[in-house]
Parts: structure tokens; sequence; C-alpha cells
């Protein structure tokens, strides 16, 4: 099976060389704990490789993005303005439409919040890696049969058009829909925040808890995050 650099060194080698070509991995954790840069870091290798990137971003504006992006060392600026890279404006709609049905004193906004298999609909035919970010937002008046049902068409069809994913859900949602986005998904990565309780200082752990086909190490690795982006300390 293909690789695809994950864009962290070390990581590729803990996975087999890569993240799986044209298959979707699932990134699980809680707020600050470095879901975001993770992805955001493969977004930027795929780029540096010259492959056609989207971020599906449900929480940040395109500028929010790419500032957060170069404060971590990766330049994601003239990636975006060559149009390499496309940021998709889910935020701004659901915002502006949210206040829309507000103004007709409507608070039903639950059309909006959840069509999760649509957003395949928003990803241009020669996209060949793509960053969501985050799903958990469409998940709020959403049953777990219904989340299950949504997920496995959007990952299906993922990977029936041979695009690699990185998915993130918050892991609030991710308890909210029972778990169950991890048995549709090829991968799984856990990003945390923890005390250490020998030193008890916290730091920031990344667990792989799953990658289907593939030979993983289970031990947590720390790691930190610095303006030259995600780096994992001394195993
Ligand atoms: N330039 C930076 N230098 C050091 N740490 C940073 C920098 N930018 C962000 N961070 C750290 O990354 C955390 C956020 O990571 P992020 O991937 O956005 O988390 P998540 O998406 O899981 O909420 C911040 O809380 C901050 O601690
Ligand atoms: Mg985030």
């Amino acid at each position: 099976m293909e690789r695809i650099h994950t864009g962290i060194t070390g990581l590729d080698e803990m996975i087999g060389g890569g993240y799986p070509k044209g298959r979707t991995i699932l990134i699980i954790g809680t707020t600050g704990s470095g879901k975001t840069i993770v992805g955001l870091s493969f977004i930027h290798k795929a780029c540096m490789e010259g492959r056609k990137s989207l971020i599906i971003a449900s929480e940040e504006l395109p500028g929010d993005i790419i500032a957060q992006s170069g404060s971590v060392g990766m330049d994601l600026e003239g990636f975006y303005k060559s149009g390499l890279l496309a940021i998709d404006k889910v935020y701004e709609e659901r915002t502006v439409f949210a206040r829309e049905l507000l103004s007709y004193g409507k608070t039903d906004t639950d059309k909006l919040q959840s069509n999760i298999v649509g957003l395949l609909e928003r990803i241009p035919p020669d996209v060949e890696s793509v960053l969501i970010d985050n799903i958990g937002v469409f998940t709020l008046n959403m049953s777990a049969n219904e989340f299950r049902a949504q997920i496995d068409s959007l990952v299906a069809g993922l990977t029936k058009r041979n695009i690699t994913t990185i998915l993130i859900i918050d892991l609030s949602a991710d308890n909210r829909t029972e778990n169950i986005a991890s048995y549709s998904v090829y991968g799984v990565l856990r990003p945390s925040i923890k005390d250490n309780p020998f030193t008890g200082a916290r730091e920031r752990l990344l667990e792989v808890l799953k990658i289907r086909n593939t030979k993983i190490s289970l031990s947590p690795i720390r790691f930190e995050i610095t303006s030259k982006g995600i780096e994992f300390l001394n195993k």
C-alpha cells in the first residue's frame, strides 16, 4: 500500500512509512491537544510535494488557519494564493446561515448542523489530500445511528475517490456519538495532554490507536509544539 508523508518527523516511521494513501485517518482529542496542528502538518507536507489539497474548517477562518500554520513553521500562504491549497468556507456559511435563521425568528438550526455526507460534494475533482476540522460541530443534534450512517458514507466516498483524509473530531463529540467514528476509519490517532506522575509536569502525548494493515507501536510518544511544528521528544 502506498504511503503519504505525515509531515511530522518521526511519525512516518511509527506507522509503516506514512498515512495509507486514499484512506481516512481520524484524530480524536480534547481542545488544545494539537489536533489541528497534526492535520495542518499533513496538508503542509502534501502542498510541499505538489499535491492539490483542501481544508474544510468548521471552526476557523482561512486567515486564522494560515496564521496558525505560520506560527508553527508551516507557510501555507503561497500555496493558498497559487490555488494548490483551497480552504472551504463552511465556517462562514454556518455562521451567516445561523444569523439569518435567527433574524427570521427561527432557532432551529438542525439542518445546517447535520449534513456530514454533503461535505463530499464540496471537494473539487482533482484534490488528493483533505483535512476536515472538526466534524464534531455537525453532530450536536444527531443520534449515534444517524452519525454512523453519515460518517460511513463520507469515508466510503473519500476512499472511492482515493483521497487521503485527516478527519478531526473533538473528544466530547466523539463521546456524544458513542465513539463510533473510530470504526468507520482506517486509522486513529489521539493527541492528549497529561500530568506526568513522576515530575508533576503537564506533557503532550500522541498515541496511535489503530492503523489497519500496519504494525504500530502502542506506546504514546511525548511531543512538543514549537515554532518548527510538532517535535517528538526522546522515546
Ligand atoms: N507557535 C506556537 N508555539 C508553541 N505552541 C503553540 C503555537 N501555536 C499553537 N501552540 C499550541 O498548540 C495548541 C493548540 O493546538 P491545536 O492543534 O490548535 O489544538 P486542537 O486543534 O486540538 O484544539 C495551543 O493551545 C498552544 O498550546
Ligand atoms: Mg483545532
